[in-house]
């Protein structure tokens, strides 16, 4: 019996190799423990072994049970393994790039923003950073705005509450934070650290109480341009601003300039271009941007003598000016990261 036992345990550890699934492992456990199951059948012979030999066999018999055990688990973990592989699919290897996204590229806005950028570095314009969150001293009061000017109304900028602390932005006690409504506060800021001449652009987000439509964001992106030194004239701005709006639409292309009002420049005026590469645009015109010579007012407030210096100013929307550039009709596309939109622009 003893050699019978051995042999029931080879061969249960030979034949567990054919055993690939669960209906397999299934029948090859019935053969060996199953109700007519060879060690069933030796256990079913103990009855007739001696007495007094039964205690030595049940121990071998024990043993080959155990050992059998051995072999089902060994093969129950395989069988489950596969099943777990099966399900997951093919081997994956993390560390390859995901297979269901391309390479990453750089948001729309982005592009275009850093597109105006390199075209003023190109001319010695450099990039200026301010806050967004800003005070209503560098979005308003220092950029000339009257106490009661439209823009500085609650229905049009967003305002903090009075308790707020942004230690980084200092302001005066009577004043309120708020989240500034044009990059031009980034003029006082600049300004105010340095010294004439100055050559700056300054690109970033800004905030509006507007209503969202097609065309209109509670948050979107301008950049400001500021150009300060002796005799600078309005000129001056009309080149720089004819050679941006070429650089960036194509040969071709040429600047209006309509008399407007801004409260931080005197003259002032509202910039429309005109450009044949650019033929589905609807009018002959578009206006584009809002600029100006800087308002005297203005150097004063930072320390700047307006009998020694002059300047202009520009400021223009980022998202307008991919959307022309792009042919894209409605703002909202740029902030759904939908990647059927952004996916366009890769
Ligand atoms: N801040 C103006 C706006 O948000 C744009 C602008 C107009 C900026 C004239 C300027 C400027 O620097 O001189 O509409």
């Amino acid at each position: 019996m003893e050699e019978e036992l051995k042999q029931i345990v080879e061969s249960a550890k030979s034949g567990v190799n054919g055993v690939s699934n669960r209906a397999g492992f299934e029948a090859f456990k019935a053969e060996i423990t199953g109700p007519n199951g060879s060690l069933t059948k030796v256990m079913k012979g103990m009855g007739k072994v001696a007495k007094e030999d039964r205690p030595i066999f049940g121990k071998l018999i024990n043993q080959a049970k155990q050992q059998v055990q051995a072999v089902y688990d060994e093969a129950m973990s395989v069988i489950e393994a596969a099943e777990i592989a099966e399900k997951l699919g093919p081997a994956i290897d993390p560390s390859l790039p995901s297979p269901d996204s391309g390479p990453g590229s750089f948001h729309p806005l982005t592009q275009v923003r850093e597109e105006i950028c390199s075209i003023f570095k190109q001319i010695g314009f450099t990039v200026a950073e301010g806050t967004e969150v800003e005070t209503e001293y560098y979005c308003f009061d220092a950029l000339n705005t009257p106490k009661d000017h439209p823009a500085r109304d609650l229905q049009d900028t967003f305002y903090m509450p009075d308790d707020a602390d942004f230690a980084n932005v200092s302001k005066k006690s009577d004043e309120r934070y708020l989240l500034r409504t044009h990059t031009s506060s980034v003029q006082i800021r600049t300004m105010l650290k340095e010294k004439p001449p100055l050559r700056i652009i300054s690109p970033g987000r800004c905030f509006r109480r507007d209503t969202v439509d097609a065309t209109h964001s509670a948050n979107f992106h301008q950049v400001e341009g500021l150009y300060v030194d002796k005799n600078v004239t309005v000129r001056d701005l009309k080149a720089i601003l004819d050679y941006f709006f070429e650089q960036l639409l194509g040969k071709g292309t040429t600047t209006r300039f309509r008399p407007h009002f801004f409260p931080y420049t005197e003259p002032s005026f509202e910039v429309d271009f005109s450009s044949k590469h650019l033929a589905k645009l609807g009018s002959d015109w578009v206006e584009i941007a809002g600029c100006g010579m800087v308002e005297p007012e203005v150097f004063s407030s930072v320390g700047y003598d307006p009998e020694v210096y002059s300047g202009f100013a520009f400021g223009m929307g980022i998202e307008r000016i991919a959307m022309i550039i792009y042919g894209i009709d409605d703002i909202r596309y740029f902030y759904q990261n939908d990647r059927r939109f952004l996916n366009q622009f890769a």
